[in-house]
């Protein structure tokens, strides 16, 4: 089937127009990225996003749709985001589908943008399920297993603070500039990791659930006390290996309670960390699993893992997943 994706639940504005069916095949994908609108106000502003989505998608989506040499009503399904995510953003992406939807007469899927990710390594290759997924982004942190297109049991989650977010806000204290989590990595390089105390957030405590909110007020603490400028690397270097340890220990944790998964993938902007992915490798390799990590254009939003997720899943349910005004006649 021909399906188009449309993806706007943060501050990336993505189409993606993709075939799928025993395999698949990206016709195009297209992603915007908001960082310049948001760039004065510290982090992302709900209503900006929601107001640059709206402006935005409907030339992005034509331009996927051109770039695939795909007409609307040449399409079997469109796919869109329908949460969980920034309420003004969902809706915007959400009806501007919908309208498609309606004027080509092609049935509407939504999709939950966290089973988007959890799909998404299909983009970059097949990995059989069940598989362990390491879900680590600015706005979640999740261990999950993917049993199939529908079916995933999440073994834990954040109790506060997203890694990403952790990144982000560690890289803000220090004053750093542009994207956090790379900004820590590349500081990090000349930095001691020994240098200064972390909390070793939940240790002994039952489960796979994570929490950064201790480490964020550790580093506050060493930025207040820190008196020259080098100090910035080593507080730099000591919280990354401290998040990273402390997403090792959980996932190592995951990997007994996966059942009979034996291949660890991993998803999300922080997925894009070299040290994570060092310690996922070491990690994989001591338990005999396999780690595929997906390039990072399939691990951050996109639109195609939400194209991808609605046809997977409409092929897995049928068209009765869909309801209502969404169900549309098949055309003559
Ligand atoms: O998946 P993503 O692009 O967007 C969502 O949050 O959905 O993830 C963005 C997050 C940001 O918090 C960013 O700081 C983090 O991923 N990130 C990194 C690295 N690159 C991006 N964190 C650590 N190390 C990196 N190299
Ligand atoms: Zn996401």
């Amino acid at each position: 089937m021909t399906v188009l994706g449309i993806e706007t639940s943060c501050d990336d504005t993505a189409a993606a127009v993709l075939r799928v069916g025993d395999g698949v095949e990206i016709l195009s994908s297209k992603v915007t990225s908001q960082v310049a609108e948001h760039a004065d106000f510290g982090g992302v502003v709900p209503e900006i996003a929601a107001r640059a989505h709206a402006v935005r998608l409907p030339d992005l989506a034509a331009a996927a749709l051109a770039e695939a040499g795909v007409a609307p009503a040449a399409l079997d399904l469109i796919a869109a985001t329908a949460g969980p995510g920034l309420i003004g953003g969902v809706m915007s992406g959400f009806t501007f589908a919908k309208g498609l939807s309606l004027a080509a007469g092609v049935p509407l899927m939504p999709v939950n943008h966290l089973a988007g990710h959890a799909l998404s390594v299909e983009l970059s290759g097949h990995v059989p399920f069940p598989y362990l997924l390491l879900l680590v982004s600015g706005g979640h942190t999740q261990l999950l297993v993917v049993e199939d297109a529908v079916t995933f049991r999440r073994l834990g989650t954040t109790i506060d603070d997203a890694a990403g977010e952790a990144f982000d806000k560690t890289a803000k204290l220090l004053g750093l500039d542009g994207a956090g989590g790379p900004a820590i990595e590349k500081l990090a390089v000349n930095g001691d990791a020994a240098r200064y105390d972390m909390p070793r957030p939940l240790l002994g405590r039952p489960g796979c659930d994570f929490s950064f909110s201790g480490m964020k007020t550790a580093i506050r603490q060493h930025v207040e006390e820190a008196v020259i400028a080098l100090d910035a690397a080593d507080i730099a270097a000591s919280f990354q290996a401290a998040a990273v340890a402390h997403l090792i220990s959980r996932t190592a944790r995951a990997i007994e309670m996966a059942g009979e998964a034996r291949h660890l993938v991993a998803a999300g902007g922080v997925a894009a960390n070299t040290l994570l992915r060092s310690e996922l490798e070491t990690l994989a390799t001591s338990e005999g699993w396999q780690l595929v990590v997906p390039p990072l254009k399939f691990c951050t939003d996109n639109a195609a893992m939400i194209a991808l997720a609605g046809a997977r899943q409409y092929l897995h349910l049928g068209p009765e997943a869909i309801s209502g005004v969404m169900r549309l006649a098949p055309r003559a």
